[in-house]
């Protein structure tokens, strides 16, 4: 059966973007086609300046709002990342396997290096390192497919060379992963700003939908994007890349393709408010659910421990494998 790894990183409130680019397949496609593993990769959260009780808060915000979405723990495994050690003891082989040269060249790296310097906060190491700690969060599930936007795929390429290598120098260990994008809006771009990604670590801006956003300030966001001067409904992600952002928007909640949306609008504003609707309405039972989650944590604490005892049962032969492959001592 195939195997399925992602994750998302507890860094803030969680988006429309990670919604549209990752967690509405989880939900509707992954979970019930393959063996799934969905993970709130907190380790991942450290790599920037952080608020450690923000952080925690977020971790916990995080695995509430996959559950809301339609995370089945029936059906798929839910954790957190350093409830299971297996993630740091392979992230070090990972280490051993890449070479600096490779994680200079992650685009992350170069973007969010830029930001923190900006912010006088020296860059963590751990900046640096971040793509193998997510080889390793990949690799030691033995996943063969990895569902992100279009962001990451960067870095589920270097997991793979980094498994081909592995596999090269010390035998055959890890099965190669491949990165899965949805067809449409893998990058959900800024509603204020659409030449940017929509990003959860940025802060509260008008142009970032949250999931948890009431209705109300969804439809004011999504009625204030930024097009341009144009009036012409067209498909243009190059010359129009406001209006194609809300086509390509409005075209997974309603299931159309963004080009022939494009031919039924004649003025932004109709485009604005169906789609500021349907993402109300997209989002709608996610709320409800969300509150009812909240009311009953034991509930989510149950999910993750059990997530964590699965995750950790599947992981350890293969990183016990790697150990020995690379040439370490069994413990004895
Ligand atoms: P993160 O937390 O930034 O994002 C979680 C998922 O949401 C997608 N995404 C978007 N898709 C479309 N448009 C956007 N504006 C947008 N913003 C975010 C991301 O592509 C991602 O799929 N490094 C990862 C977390 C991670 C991971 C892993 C993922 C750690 N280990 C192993 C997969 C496998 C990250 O920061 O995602």
């Amino acid at each position: 059966m195939t195997r399925i790894f992602s994750g998302v990183k507890p860094t803030g409130h969680l988006t429309l973007g990670n919604y549209l680019g990752a967690v509405r397949r989880w939900v509707t496609v992954d979970q019930h086609r393959a063996e799934a593993l969905f993970c709130v990769v907190d380790l991942h959260a450290l790599t920037i300046d952080h608020d450690p009780a923000r952080v925690l808060r977020l971790s916990r915000q995080a695995a509430t709002v996959l559950l809301a979405a339609g995370l089945d723990p029936e059906v798929c495994t839910l954790f957190v990342q350093s409830h299971v050690d297996e993630h740091t003891r392979l992230a070090y082989l990972m280490e051993c396997t890449a070479t600096d040269g490779e994680m200079r060249r992650m685009i992350q790296y170069k973007e969010k290096t830029a930001s923190e310097r900006q912010r006088d906060r020296g860059v963590r190491l751990s900046l640096l390192t971040y793509p193998a700690l997510m080889a390793a969060d990949i690799l030691a599930y033995q996943a063969d497919e990895v569902p992100v936007g279009d962001d990451q795929t960067q870095h589920v390429e270097l997991a793979r060379d980094l498994a081909v290598r592995f596999n090269q120098r010390y035998g055959h260990t890890f099965i190669v992963p491949r990165a899965v994008n949805p067809p449409v809006a893998a990058r959900v771009m800024d509603l204020q700003d659409p030449t940017a990604k929509m990003g959860k670590s940025v802060g509260a801006t008008p142009g970032i939908v949250y999931l948890l956003d009431e209705p109300d300030a969804i439809r004011k966001k999504v009625m204030r994007a930024v097009t341009d001067s144009g009036t012409e409904v067209a498909y243009e992600p190059e010359e129009r890349p406001g209006v194609a952002n809300l086509l390509d928007i409005l075209a997974v909640c309603t299931g159309d393709r963004p080009e022939e949306l494009a031919g039924g609008y004649d003025s932004y504003g109709a485009l604005k408010k169906d789609a500021a609707e349907a993402v109300v309405e997209l989002l709608r039972p996610l709320r409800t659910r969300h509150a009812e989650l909240c009311a009953d944590p034991g509930y989510v604490d149950g999910v993750l421990r059990a997530g964590a005892e699965r995750a950790r049962a599947m992981a350890r032969p293969t990183v016990d494998a790697a150990y020995r492959a690379i040439g370490l001592m069994p413990a004895l």
